[in-house]
């Protein structure tokens, strides 16, 4: 399965420093922003990654990660004309998936976790999608998608609720089927004018095929300066263990 970094968007919750680059590559902690879900995707035996970027700074990605083969992989590069939303940011993969699954994360998500095993259980499962959930306080949950579950199905997705239903929140990484470029092609605008990512999760969770697994280590994003401090803490914690 091929994997994709989508490393978009304009970032103004970070500014100023994010005036003259990306988001993506200011550094948490002690490396590139980006290279925490390149090398996520990596632990789970992916090799071939594309990254999406906004157009201002793209070259830049190209410069630090060139075609890959530091870190084993082959990359490719998308360029996102607009910060139209995480959706419309996947949707320039759908000719790189060429007609399989694929493997999503968010440029600015830091996980501790492995993905290995969750990348089987998806080849085994084969149809539908498969979203990863992390506990997080009430508080927080109105920041992120947020997913009810029962058994082993999610049964509710909802994106940064005002009233959440559960405090299981969506972290930034995913696994769908081939049909998901197809399910992102009929999405409408949110009222943010952004083609969400939940939304399209939403039409496999309408039709019982979303499963779920738990992130088991620490998860953080890093869009905020709050997050990008905690996610530089536990980046410095993990290694000094
Ligand atoms: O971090 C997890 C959360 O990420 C999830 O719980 C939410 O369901 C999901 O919508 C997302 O929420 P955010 O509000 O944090 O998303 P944000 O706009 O900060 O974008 C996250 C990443 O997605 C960003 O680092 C780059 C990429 N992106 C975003 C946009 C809007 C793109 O590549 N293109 C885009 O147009």
């Amino acid at each position: 399965m091929k994997g994709v970094i989508l490393a978009g968007g304009t970032a103004t919750r970070l500014a100023p420093c994010t005036d003259v680059t990306n988001k993506h590559l200011l550094p948490v902690y002690n490396k590139p922003m980006i290279y925490f879900p390149l090398e996520t995707l990596i632990s789970g035996g992916i090799r071939d990654i594309m990254i999406v970027s906004g157009k201002d700074h793209a070259g830049d990605f190209a410069k630090l990660l060139a075609s890959g083969q530091e870190f084993g992989v082959n990359l490719s590069y998308r360029v996102q004309e607009e910060a139209g939303g995480i959706a419309q940011a996947l949707s320039l993969a759908g000719d790189f998936a060429d007609d399989d699954g694929i493997t999503v994360i968010l440029g600015d998500n830091i996980f501790e976790d492995e993905i290995r095993l969750h990348v089987q259980a998806f080849k085994i499962q084969g149809d539908g999608a498969r979203i990863f959930l992390k506990e997080v306080n009430m508080e927080s949950a109105r920041r992120f998608g947020i997913a009810v579950v029962e058994g082993d199905r999610v049964t509710y997705v909802e994106e940064k609720p005002e009233n959440p239903k559960s405090n299981l929140a969506m972290t930034g990484l995913y696994m769908f089927d081939k049909n998901i470029f197809h399910f992102i092609k009929d999405l409408k605008p949110s009222e943010r004018g952004e083609f969400e990512i939940t939304d399209a999760i939403d039409i496999y969770c309408q039709a019982g095929t979303l499963g779920y697994n738990m992130i088991q280590g620490f998860w953080s994003d890093a869009g905020t300066f709050e997050s990008l401090y905690r996610a530089s803490t536990l980046v410095k914690e993990k290694k000094s263990k």
